[in-house]
């Protein structure tokens, strides 16, 4: 099947801010649920299937145009394909910063590091990231840093969440008597603090 044909299986009702999912192809696995869109693995394959919800469909273009905008690496997905509500990029096999923290799996320094080297190379490419927290960070089964998410990389305002969350890093969390498991009513209290001020 078609990955349009897919994307127009997904079938949402409007129900306050997330819409609500009705129903979508048996081929496809529901694997998150962003601010966004739902995202979907299809099945014996290695891609994930971005549904923007449809007040948000405009920002398929968007995220999708940054993909094409950054250089080909192991830092970002690659696009395989975008239409007028979703895009297909690389499945990633992994476990998001959010629940590394949530299950109390320990994030070694050198991720920290790889991150920056991602967000510098999408800086030297004149795009500003933005929006980068907990959940739009995979590390993935064998150990590499994917940045995800990338639709908010034109905004201009500046973003601090990268900086605050390394700072917490740093100061924090490395040292022994931190806790590495954090529950996550406090992780998302956290996230809610920098949702203002986004553009979209
Ligand atoms: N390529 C992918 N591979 C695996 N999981 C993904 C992938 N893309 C997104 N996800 C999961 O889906 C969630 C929502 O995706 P995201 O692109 O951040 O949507 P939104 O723009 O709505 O925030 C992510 O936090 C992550 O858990
Ligand atoms: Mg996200």
């Amino acid at each position: 099947m078609k990955y349009q044909e897919l994307a127009e299986s997904v079938i949402m009702e409007k129900k306050g801010k997330t819409p609500q999912l009705k129903s979508y192809n048996s081929t496809l696995q529901l694997i998150g649920t962003g601010r966004s869109a739902f995202v979907f693995k299809v099945k014996n394959e290695q891609v994930a299937l971005k549904v923007f919800f449809p007040d948000k469909a405009h920002i398929a273009e968007e995220e999708a145009a940054i993909y094409r905008k950054l250089p080909p690496s192991s830092y970002y997905p690659a696009l395989h394909e975008a239409g007028k509500n979703y895009i297909v990029i690389d499945y990633l096999d992994g476990h998001t910063l959010f629940q590394h923290l949530e299950n109390g799996i320990y994030i070694q320094e050198e991720k920290i590091h790889a991150i920056n080297e991602a967000l510098e190379m999408a800086r030297k490419v004149g795009l500003n990231p933005s929006d980068i927290h907990l959940k739009n960070i995979i590390i993935t089964s064998n150990g590499e840093v994917k940045l995800i998410d990338v639709a908010r990389f034109r905004q201009t305002k500046n973003d601090r969440q990268w900086d605050d969350l390394q700072k917490a890093y740093f100061k924090g969390y490395v040292k022994s008597y931190f806790p590495k498991r954090i529950p996550r009513a406090l992780l998302n209290c956290i996230a809610a603090v920098y949702k203002t001020g986004l553009r979209f």
